[in-house]
């Protein structure tokens, strides 16, 4: 059964022993994060590998407030989050859902039925205010104070206090079809926060929409297509836009699935809501915000409204953040606070990113596996695809192809930078299927035993990851992929291709049969 809500996924995670309550004292500045920074570490290399949950039950400053670390810390938690024995029986589902199989007859037709009743039932649901649990307080006006949440600073250099698990939602002007996505909130005051949606990212096109929506001139449109609704814009055109706004909300707290599709890089036709409701297989309750034409989760432990003037930005950062360096300060959105409505008693959600492996190593490698049969789609000769905790998903992608035709790796390397977000990889390396690509061992093998750099090394430029400190310049730079699989004739290799060493299946089993005797290990 579904996770209603926080609360009920805290419960599973105290009853299957994943939670640790923290009960002496600690500072939301820095030391939660040391905490929960050395639990995402603890187990390292073992099957315990992520530590628990954490509940902080006495922060101080906050008497009586409970904020949630780490709660998607390890594979197993991860898995507990969306229901899985297996992150990829949510592929199989996908791939089910992807490539139906042809009814034969009436009663196959038939079967297909509740299937089809059972994706109807994944679309969101909209309930009235009093049902909702995260109307249990509303706060306006004056009232408004987000400091009055335990919101943490993560590492030493940051700019302030973050918001570093919140689902942001916005609505896309044209087509009505709403975007949820975590994009980090650096607090300024109690009613305004940075909004760090960087400019690749669906809200960002939100904004920019809007601004289209505004423009008077030609003039202005070049110069906010060019470089505006996340980093440096060109001051001319926004301050004719000043006063203008596009309403946004943000849900803090919710059941884990709902938190975890905010960071599921979906195309903007696909809401999240539906995403949510596919993983969880129960529709997401939402309601009406109060003072915006949003809907949030209708259990949303904590739930920010407000809007983002179009004309307004503001220096956000820097930020210890999960590359395991800090990002440097650069202009955002600012997010103003209109509202504030609360469950009693509420829990603040927070992570810690940094140094890998933390928390989000594991949201990555869920959004690798469930994205893995989507990939194929486009890219049928894909086998596996692996985004190591350290290239920080968008520095190293390993990906073993069914190699077919000449050129097949470089056709790949090309189409995975043409696929949504996967245009931020810096560096792709593609092997041959018969390559584990989960055996970083193997990989490193191969990459560096098959390739003639010179000749397998292809480089690119194109859009790179805002967090990039390396890129020749912010958000543009270069890109490598490296085509380890074995070359062909028709590649223009003429020298005889070693065979890799393997022992015959007789000899091994004979020595299968030795083995406890010889008593080696
Ligand atoms: C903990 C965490 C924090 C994140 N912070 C940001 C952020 O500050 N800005 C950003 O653009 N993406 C951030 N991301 C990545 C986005 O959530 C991700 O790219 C998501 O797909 C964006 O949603 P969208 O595709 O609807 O724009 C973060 C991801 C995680 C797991």
């Amino acid at each position: 059964m579904a996770y209603e809500d926080l609360r009920d996924w805290l419960k599973r995670l105290e009853r299957d022993g994943e939670l640790k309550r923290v009960t002496e004292q600690v500072s939301p500045i820095l030391e939660m994060a040391e905490v929960a920074d050395r639990a995402a570490k603890s187990g390292r290399g073992t099957l315990k590998a992520g530590g628990p949950a954490l509940l902080f039950e006495n922060i101080e400053g906050y008497p009586g407030a409970r904020v949630l670390m780490n709660q998607f810390g390890s594979e197993r938690r991860m898995r507990l989050a969306l229901e899985v024995e297996s992150l990829d029986d949510i592929a199989g589902r996908i791939e089910d859902l992807l490539h139906p199989k042809q009814p034969m007859g009436m009663l196959d037709k038939l079967k297909m039925l509740p299937k089809l009743a059972e994706i109807g039932g994944y679309f969101p649901k909209t309930v009235a205010a009093k049902d909702a649990p995260c109307k249990e307080v509303i706060l306006r006006g004056d009232d408004v104070d987000v400091l009055k949440f335990p919101i943490l600073q993560t590492w030493p250099g940051d700019g302030g206090r973050f918001i570093t698990l919140p689902c942001v939602v916005t609505r896309d002007g044209k087509t009505g079809k709403r975007n949820v996505g975590m994009y980090r909130m650096q607090v300024f005051d109690g009613k305004t926060t940075g909004m760090h949606w960087q400019r690749q990212k669906n809200a960002a096109e939100h904004l920019r929409d809007a601004l289209r929506a505004g423009a008077t001139d030609g003039r202005e449109r070049v110069e906010w297509m060019a470089e505006t609704a996340g980093g440096t814009a060109p001051g001319i055109a926004l301050t004719k836009m000043q006063g203008r706004r596009m309403e946004v909300a943000v849900a803090i707290g919710t059941d884990p699935a709902t938190t975890f599709s905010a960071i599921v890089p979906a195309p903007p036709e696909v809401e999240e809501y539906l995403i949510a409701g596919f993983l969880r297989q129960r529709a997401v309750e939402l309601v009406k915000c109060e003072t915006v034409d949003l809907e949030v989760p209708a259990a949303a432990e904590i739930v920010l409204e407000g809007y983002v003037d179009l004309g307004e930005l503001r220096s956000e950062g820097p930020f210890g953040d999960h590359t395991g360096f800090y990002t440097m300060p650069d202009e955002y959105p600012l997010f103003h606070i209109t509202c504030i409505t609360h469950r009693k008693d509420p829990i603040y959600a927070a992570t810690i990113v940094g140094k890998p492996p933390m928390e989000d190593a594991w949201m990555g490698k869920a959004v690798e596996r469930i994205f893995l049969p989507l990939m194929k789609l486009t890219l049928p000769e894909i086998v596996d695809v692996n985004l190591p905790a350290e290239g920080v998903f968008h520095n190293l992608m390993i990906v073993s192809i069914k190699k077919s035709y000449a050129g097949q790796a470089r056709k790949v390397m090309n189409g995975i930078w043409a696929m949504g977000q996967a245009m931020f990889t810096k560096c792709i390396v593609v092997v041959d299927e018969d390559c584990d690509v989960q055996d970083l061992g193997e990989v490193v093998l191969r990459a560096t035993n098959n390739i003639d750099p010179e000749r397998d090394i292809q480089f690119t430029l194109g859009p790179v990851d805002s967090l990039d400190h390396a890129s020749r310049m912010p958000n543009y730079g270069s890109k490598m992929g490296i085509d380890a699989t074995r070359k062909w004739a028709a590649e223009g290799f003429t020298r005889p291709w070693p065979e890799m060493l393997t022992m015959p299946a007789d000899v091994k089993a004979r020595v299968d049969t030795l083995w406890k005797r010889l008593g080696i290990s």
